[in-house]
């Protein structure tokens, strides 16, 4: 059984102080939401304050990157053990981490492997550019992400991947369902083919890109898409919560 998981990207929005107040909007609605784990990824310097709002609830932390190595010389970076003190998770390969700071293949796979080695969850992002969307390139194109990504990663428990087509992110122009659903499948018989069956069938794979209340239903309804990854829409508490509710109420 897998349990559905909806978590938010904040992205580089919200100082210290309005992530306090957006956690405080949000903290008591999500708490009464079970059978989805909720997920919350604020900026860095926000994650100790945004784990003390959340102490005692069942709101899950995650991070929205991280370097690979533990420690060093690296200024300005935040290695996955500071991390695994603040939160449980860490998105890995955004697209726009890809995008504005040239993140390779090489890169996310030393990211994915030392997330997993400290003991967080990487939610490890895939998708296509709309040229190669347009050119028919998807399954090429996710397959070889995934393939670079998971380089010597054995054990896939912790590990969620989010399909987030780069054309959908942040443009309000959103996949169909049936279109991430179909994706999505096809993720998880790469994945079959990669690893096992079994491990195939218990992963957790999210769609992501352009997901608001509106239209959390019809992502949420496909068999095979287990969650959403929320950039815009998850900084509004009501819309975040409504996009829960929806969740636990048709997967839950
Ligand atoms: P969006 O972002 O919901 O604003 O499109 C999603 C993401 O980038 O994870």
């Amino acid at each position: 059984m897998r349990v559905p998981l909806i978590a938010g990207n904040w992205k580089m929005n919200t100082t210290v102080s309005e992530a306090i107040a957006l956690i405080g909007e949000m903290r008591s609605g999500l708490d009464k939401i079970d059978r989805v784990e909720k997920v919350v990824c604020p900026p860095f310097i926000s994650l100790a304050a945004v784990g003390e709002a959340i102490k005692g609830s069942s709101i899950r932390l995650g991070a929205q990157n991280m370097y690979f190595e533990s420690r060093g010389t690296y200024t300005g970076e935040i290695s996955p053990l500071m991390l695994v003190e603040l939160c449980q998770f860490v998105i890995i390969g955004h697209s726009e981490r890809r995008q504005y700071f040239n993140e390779s293949g090489e890169i996310i796979n030393k990211k994915v492997r030392a997330a997993i080695k400290a003991g967080l969850k990487p939610i490890l992002c895939i998708g296509e550019k709309l040229e190669e969307n347009e050119a028919g390139q998807t399954e090429a194109v996710v397959t070889e992400q995934l393939e670079s990504a998971l380089v010597g990663v054995g054990d896939l428990s912790g590990l969620v991947i989010a399909y987030e087509p780069v054309w959908a992110i942040g443009t309000g122009k959103a996949a169909t369902g049936e279109q991430a659903n179909e994706t999505i499948s096809l993720i998880r018989r790469s994945m079959a083919n990669l690893y096992h069956k079994e491990a195939a069938r218990s992963l957790l794979i999210l769609y992501g890109g352009s997901v608001t209340a509106d239209n959390i239903a019809e992502f949420i309804k496909q068999p095979e898409i287990d969650g959403a990854l929320v950039g815009g829409a998850s900084l509004n508490a009501d819309q975040f919560l409504s996009i829960v509710r929806q969740t636990a109420k048709i997967k839950g």
